[in-house]
């Protein structure tokens, strides 16, 4: 087997997206590995969670620096001192500058709750339900410098259901993003996917099928 990637996670608090991706790489034959979690904000579960795996953690403060550029110059360093060759953002709160993106780009992959290019931002969900769309999900995507914005990797579909609340239709979502992000991972990992411009390819087909609402819908929709 070709050596597995060393993969870094930048997180900002709850870690399940975190979660999900350790779960995956315990399999042996999955393509990468977990060299770090980095955590903005210190104290929080996503960093408990990859203690506890056995995982190296670093808490580096924003607020500690005084400005973007020195925040991502010490990311920088302790990445590459961990020898990390693909960064998985995973509910990582802070926007990175055009300067950092460049450094890792089409190595650095981010999940957001929703099918891009629709719902960019903050209060997805809460968007999402005032909308009246009745069909949403999340979307793995390379990262660049705009807000949620990047060559898709992989998208689940996540129906809204009559009655969903905010929290109902997160953790549905959510769900779906634990299945998600361990795929769109291994696909990258791997090396099944190639970047051509604002474009990703070489995706097999998988996901993106009624297999993945959850819960299944009823009937035969
Ligand atoms: C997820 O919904 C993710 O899509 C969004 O922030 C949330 C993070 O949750 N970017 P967790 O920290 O992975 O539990």
């Amino acid at each position: 087997m070709t050596a597995k990637k060393r993969v870094g996670v930048l997180i900002s608090g709850r870690g399940s997206n975190l979660q999900a991706l350790i779960d995956a790489a315990k399999a042996q034959e999955y393509p990468a590995e977990l060299a770090l979690v980095i955590s903005n904000v210190p104290g929080v579960q996503g960093l408990a969670r990859a203690e506890a795996a056995g995982i190296q953690t670093r808490a580096i403060k924003h607020q500690d620096f005084p400005s973007r550029e020195t925040f991502e110059a010490a990311l920088d360093a302790a990445l590459n001192e961990a020898g990390v060759e693909l960064l998985c953002n995973a509910g990582f709160m802070r926007l990175l500058t055009g300067s950092f993106v460049s450094r890792w780009l089409n190595r650095h992959l981010n999940i957001h709750p929703s099918l891009l290019p629709a719902f960019k931002g903050l209060d997805t969900h809460g968007r999402v339900l005032r909308s009246g769309t009745q069909i949403t999900g999340c979307t793995v995507h390379f990262v660049r410098a705009a807000m949620d914005d990047g060559p898709i990797v992989a998208q689940a579909a996540v129906p809204v259901l009559p009655g969903d609340t905010e929290d109902a239709l997160a953790d549905r979502v959510l769900a779906a993003e634990h299945r998600l992000y361990p795929h769109a991972l291994r696909l990258v990992a791997s090396g099944q996917v190639a970047v051509d411009g604002e474009r990703a390819s070489g995706m097999p087909a998988g996901m993106g099928d009624s297999a993945l609402f959850s819960p299944p819908l009823p009937g035969n929709f």
